[in-house]
């Protein structure tokens, strides 16, 4: 059970976004897409396939530290089968992202022979970053782009704003004119973006993100859970299974009662940071 679904939307800025990205398609040759490798789903808009129709596509598994590296790999096979490149990329630390260049130039290589055999030297390829809040996308900007912006051009379509980024004199990267939501139809998109903390948790109820959390991690996870808080059984409500884990680190109140509030929060906090180790919450061979 969970309440997630009372998380609030702009299908506004959404409509806005998208016409945006739409107008700059035609000067683009390929479209970047920088997901949370974690929650590869969940952290996409899937509008955006249909947006971007016909332009070859990069996908970055951003945040690849925190995910388990098994299921990113898994991830990228199943990138693979269908025809897109994915590479894991730490956009923090910088790890991955000279792996970027090598995949614009695999995914565009039939354009770059074109280029080649009409004397085209020296044009350089354009492709469009785009992802949902909090994925990474400015740390991946400002990782391969350094934060050198390009010139204005005295061309039309391409002297919009100076959101255009200058990679190398092969390469250039727009990012993306608009803010690109993810989809919360899903109660489970809520939720996995709220593990995350991609969303707030302020306006969710913290102990009913806990106990699904919870829920998830005693299947895909149970021994991460049983080591870190030295549990020997699950209980077979999650919030017994919490009241364990708050125990565990003396959260008492008086009367002997576990502070489940505190405990749900620590809960959420040591996923966030790490501390419960990498894990992925959605596996490809789910979605094959
Ligand atoms: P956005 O433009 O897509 O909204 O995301 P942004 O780059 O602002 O990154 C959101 C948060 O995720 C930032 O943390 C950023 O440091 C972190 N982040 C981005 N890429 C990675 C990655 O590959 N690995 C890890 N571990 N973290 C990543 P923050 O807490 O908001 O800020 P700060 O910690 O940088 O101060």
């Amino acid at each position: 059970m969970s309440n997630t679904q009372n998380i609030q939307w702009f299908p506004g800025h959404m409509a806005k976004t998208k016409r945006l990205i739409s107008e700059q398609l035609k000067i683009i040759d390929a479209v970047a897409e920088i997901v949370d490798a974690r929650i590869p789903v969940s952290s996409r808009n899937p509008d955006l396939t249909g947006i971007i129709s016909g332009k070859p596509q990069i996908i970055l598994l951003n945040k690849c530290d925190m995910a388990d590296s098994s299921a990113t790999a898994k991830w990228i096979e199943y990138y693979k089968n269908k025809g897109i490149i994915a590479i894991p990329v730490d956009c923090k630390s910088g790890k991955g992202i000279n792996g970027f260049k090598e995949a614009v130039k695999t995914t565009l290589a039939d354009k770059l022979k074109v280029y080649r055999e009409k004397g085209m030297v020296g044009k350089p390829l354009r492709v469009m970053a785009v992802g949902i809040p909090n994925v990474g996308k400015s740390s991946f900007i400002n990782k391969i782009a350094g934060g050198s912006r390009a010139k204005v051009e005295n061309r039309p379509g391409v002297t919009r704003g100076n959101q255009w980024f200058t990679v190398d004199k092969e390469l250039e990267l727009l990012d993306t004119p608009g803010v690109l939501w993810p989809k919360f139809d899903d109660v489970t998109v809520g939720e996995h973006l709220a593990f995350t903390g991609a969303v707030t948790d302020r306006i969710i109820d913290t102990e009913l993100l806990a106990m699904r959390l919870i829920e998830i991690l005693t299947v895909k996870y149970p021994e991460v859970l049983k080591e870190r808080f030295k549990i020997t059984e699950f209980c077979d409500l999650s919030y017994d299974t919490l009241c364990l884990i708050g125990k565990s680190r003396g959260m008492m109140i008086k009367g002997g009662e576990v502070d489940t509030e505190r405990a749900a929060n620590m809960l959420l906090e040591e996923f966030r940071n790490c501390k419960l180790g990498r894990i992925t919450l959605e596996r490809a061979e789910d979605y094959a």
